[in-house]
């Protein structure tokens, strides 16, 4: 724009800045009202530092001049041109995930599912081969199972407590090795640098939903993973009111594959829930300590019920994946799972309704406890869930665990009587 027209739009020194052309003109070059009720007027941010970013909406992003604009292209991934490839809200929220994962850069998705699909998509075509972990969160088991075979995607699954499992399935096409650590529900955990070097040394990418630990309790880009994905949605937002969720690619060389496919399929955040997300960031730490604390405590205790068969989690001893999980992860969240005795299993769903502080709901990593029935079988093939169908998944919340634990002794204590009843029924009817 030439300096004539700058001034018509009320810059008084030319349009060496965007900004100046959203400005309403003073004196001489006042417009008219309806002109100044679109124009945005000037007002000084100096002396304003605030600690937090500004929600910056926009769909429209003003270039200063027509050349600007016929190469926007070249701004690439890190520029702005258009409010769907980010504003500075949501940039915010991609540096601080980019920073604490490793890796060169992230992208951001309107919930966690949909950060997986948009994690293998870009890099799988008719004919290629993937790999995903049998325990594998299940609407990305349905993905595999519907999409990418539709697409002409080989889609074989894996024992996760096996690399050699994941060695004896690799082909020349296979082109991705998809990875849940711990598993959904079961909470196995996966040997991911043993993983990542077999998936290498046949050219695969590796991918890492890592979502239950979150990037403070495992870093997957420095054990070997190419892409990780986070459903911010959970622990990272913080307070079950927002989806969102998070790719976070190694090589600078991926990033191009993954935006382009965002902004073929049109796929954006708004900068309101990005800054819910970066609201929830800042406290991620103090909570997960919490609810790791609480939710170990508790998982010691319950595993004590006479009921309880089995307490899935990575931190215990006793769990299979336990010595892995201590070498490779910093920490743990408040995410486990319990099975019970196969006269209890029966009536885990029934007692739930004695509880009175978790609320009894999907999802997870708020600040409210939660519990859920979760039933397994039909979501394995790789291998065979041999417990009971149906697993209690608990989250520990932030209520006061004298209260939480008095809330699960109410769920235990209807439990047993109804275990009780049950088999007094059966005595009678036998008897
Ligand atoms: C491991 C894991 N990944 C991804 C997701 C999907 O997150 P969202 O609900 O934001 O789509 C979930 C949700 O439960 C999950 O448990």
């Amino acid at each position: 724009m030439t300096a004539d027209k700058a001034k018509a739009y009320g810059s008084p020194s030319g349009m060496d800045s965007p900004e100046r052309s959203r400005q309403i003109p003073k004196g001489d070059d006042a417009m008219n009202d309806l002109t100044q009720c679109v124009l945005t007027p000037e007002v000084s941010a100096e002396g304003f530092d605030p600690l937090g970013v500004g929600v910056h909406r926009a769909s429209t992003i003003v270039f200063k001049d027509a050349a600007a604009y016929a190469a926007r292209g070249d701004r690439g991934h890190q520029g702005y041109s258009y409010g769907l490839y980010g504003t500075p809200t949501t940039r915010t929220l991609e540096a601080k995930l980019t920073a604490l994962e490793g890796g060169a850069w992230t992208f951001l998705a309107p919930s966690g599912q949909a950060a997986n699909a948009l994690a293998v998509l870009p890099f799988l075509g008719a004919g290629d081969h993937v790999l995903i972990v049998d325990t594998v969160y299940p609407p990305m088991r349905d993905l595999a199972e519907t999409d990418l075979r539709r697409l002409g995607i080989d889609v074989e699954f894996f024992d996760p407590g096996s690399a050699d499992d994941v060695a004896a399935r690799m082909r020349d096409t296979t082109k991705l090795v998809w990875c849940e650590s711990p598993g959904s529900t079961t909470m196995e955990i996966v040997d991911l640098p043993a993983i990542a070097d077999i998936a290498h040394a046949r050219g695969a990418l590796v991918g890492v939903d890592n979502t239950w630990a979150t990037p403070l309790n495992f870093k997957p880009l420095a054990h070997g993973a190419d892409i990780v994905t986070e459903a911010l949605t959970k622990f990272v937002s913080g307070h079950s009111d927002v989806l969102m969720g998070s790719i976070t690619l190694r090589d600078a060389a991926l990033i191009h594959p993954v935006r382009a496919l965002i902004g073929r399929m049109g796929i954006g955040v708004s900068a309101d829930d990005a800054s819910l997300v970066l609201r929830g960031f800042e406290t991620l730490g103090v909570r997960l300590r919490h609810s790791d604390r609480v939710a170990r405590d508790f998982a010691r205790r319950i595993g004590s019920h006479p009921l309880v068969t089995h307490v899935l989690h990575p931190a215990l001893e006793t769990f299979p994946g336990h010595d892995i999980w201590k070498r490779d992860f910093l920490g743990s969240s408040g995410v486990f799972s319990v099975t019970f005795t196969e006269a209890a299993s029966g009536h885990v769903a029934a007692a739930l309704d004695a509880l009175r502080l978790f609320a009894i709901g999907a999802s997870w990593g708020g600040t409210r406890s939660l519990a859920a029935p979760m039933s397994i079988r039909s979501f394995r093939s790789a291998t065979t869930w041999t417990g009971p169908d149906v697993i209690l998944r608990l989250s520990i919340g932030l209520e006061d665990e004298a209260d939480l634990w008095a809330d699960l002794e109410r769920f235990f204590a209807d439990l047993g009587e109804r275990v009780s009843a049950a088999a007094q029924r059966g005595s009678v009817r036998h008897g």
